[in-house]
């Protein structure tokens, strides 16, 4: 009878227990970490590592919802590193998503992948990052530091956050990590570094989130988004902290964003140049040999393009002076006008750099003056990539139409023209999904809190998304009056985080 009594104690009390708290604690431990020592640019210092914080109450995956804190050891000892305290130190906050897959957080150990980690999905017959592209370059140059210890020598404290992506399955087989929940995790995340301000040195007000790609997309919805109750009821339901989810700046590269205008942004650049190199070790035999579209494909690209200019011109863009950016029937006009001098810009940075340009037949240089570009030219030897439609795939073959399925659905159609193309029976989207992974619905909206500073980078020999793409954003966000500043890195191809001395000295110059 006795122990009946206890047995019924316990069970009463743990229920009241789980009832009362959350399952799992968000308070910052600040005892429970591992000491690091590492070394950058030959100097050694050591830092605390928080390994594998769930930050959420109410995870859906622990495998990927949780988060890597690494904070330099100076600051528990009231010192400063390049200028900062632990009050006043900025959080970096790198994302290592590609791909729109599952991410596990940064680690220590890891290349400056930025979202391009070498266990990368293949996406749209892409290889994993890092391995060669048939140009012969390989996605990134193999023997630069890690992007956190050079935040972390900067004095930085860093935080990286892992997220639900496209292909996560929970145990009853519903799918877990379909649109929006990666940047649910991310905004969770966030929310959890708010929350534990005071418990953790660093600067909570100062988060500047980072990331690559996918991750590049990721990082400007995170700085877009800030505190949108459109995100509420799936932050509540994962049991992320109270609180607030803005953040200070983003870092951006090669953002695969606005994904509901992409298509018609990638054959604006690209109709007319009819063969393609999908790229890389993926293709076993003929790695360098260029495919050709089909009849029905370049039927497809013709359409596609001439939806983009009413896109363009509904988005009333003006310049820096003020003059309204457009596009005429046929995609020419001061819009265009701008991308071409974003290249120039470029190609004269590189040449100020000392860089020999005379290898670039569709530039004018005029001494030491970058004056033209031929921009079909240049697109040319950029090359195309993908098949139209690049993103929304008639077959439902892109990692983005995995993206937007449903917990039931794997793939589906996210544009009106990928479903009324579509080859076969496919469902589409719920639109609200479509909007809570662009940015664009965000910037100037009530409720909402964006980044006040932006940084975005597009290799000029990136063609995994369309140069418009970006141009689109930066500009958006300057007509809002934000800080937004956009280069396009000379010759560079997918890939991020390779000027993190430029990029430091940014964050450096924000919050110092
Ligand atoms: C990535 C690349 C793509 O071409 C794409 O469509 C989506 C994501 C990436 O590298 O993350």
């Amino acid at each position: 009878m006795k122990t009946h009594l206890i047995n019924f104690c316990i069970i009463v009390g743990l229920a009241l227990c789980s009832f009362t708290f959350p399952k799992i604690d968000l308070s910052f431990q600040a005892q429970k970490y591992v000491t690091q020592t590492l070394t950058f640019e030959g100097k050694t210092f050591t830092v605390r590592a928080y390994e594998n914080i769930i930050y959420v109450a109410n995870p859906v995956d622990t495998v990927y919802q949780k988060m890597n804190i690494y904070i330099p050891e100076e600051y528990f000892s009231g010192k400063k590193i390049n200028g900062y305290t632990a009050e006043t130190a900025p959080i970096f906050f790198p994302n290592k998503v590609g791909g729109y897959m599952p991410a596990q957080p940064a680690t220590l150990k890891e290349m400056p992948m930025g979202g391009m980690g070498g266990n990368r999905p293949p996406m749209n017959g892409m290889p994993p990052m890092g391995e060669r592209r048939p140009d012969g370059a390989p996605a990134m140059p193999q023997a630069k530091p890690s992007t956190v210890v050079a935040a972390l020598a900067k004095g930085y404290v860093v935080a990286s956050a892992g997220a639900r992506g496209r292909t996560l399955k929970a145990s009853n087989g519903e799918y877990t990590g379909k649109a929006p929940a990666g940047i649910v995790d991310l905004k969770a995340a966030v929310r959890y570094l708010k929350f534990n301000d005071k418990l953790m040195p660093g600067d909570a007000n100062k988060i500047i989130s980072n990331g690559t790609s996918a991750g590049g997309a990721m990082s400007t919805l995170v700085g877009a988004t800030g505190n949108n109750p459109d995100y509420e009821p799936y932050l509540k339901a994962i049991g992320a902290a109270n609180g607030t989810d803005d953040v200070f700046a983003v870092s951006a590269y090669c953002p695969i964003t606005n994904l509901d205008h992409a298509d018609m942004a990638y054959e604006w650049q690209f109709n007319g140049y009819n063969t393609y190199k999908r790229g890389g070790l993926m293709q076993t035999k003929n790695n360098d040999a260029p495919s050709v579209l089909s009849e029905e494909q370049i039927k497809i690209s013709g359409q596609l393009k001439t939806l983009f200019p009413t896109y363009i011109n509904s988005l009333n863009l003006k310049d820096s002076k003020g003059k309204s950016l457009t596009l005429d029937a046929d995609g020419n006009g001061s819009f265009k006008d701008l991308v071409i001098n974003y290249v120039i810009a470029s190609a004269q940075k590189a040449l100020d750099a000392g860089k020999d340009m005379s290898g670039y037949a569709f530039l004018k240089v005029s001494g030491n003056q970058v004056t033209g570009l031929d921009f079909g030219a240049y697109v040319s030897y950029m090359e195309r990539m993908k098949t139209p439609p690049a993103f929304d795939a008639l077959d439902l073959s892109t990692g983005e139409n995995m993206l937007f399925g449903s917990a039931t659905i794997d793939k589906q159609h996210f544009t009106e023209f990928g479903q009324k193309n579509a080859i076969g029976d496919a469902s589409r989207v719920d639109e609200v999904f479509v909007k809570m992974m662009n940015p664009m619905y965000y910037l100037g909206q009530k409720n909402t809190t964006n980044a006040k500073h932006w940084r975005i980078r597009h290799g000029s020999k990136d063609k995994d998304t369309s140069l418009a793409i970006s141009v689109i954003l930066t500009t958006a966000l300057q007509n809002k009056g934000i800080d937004a500043n956009l280069e396009f890195p000379w010759d560079k191809p997918h890939s991020g985080d390779y000027d993190l001395d430029e990029l430091f000295a940014w964050v450096d110059g924000l919050c110092k």
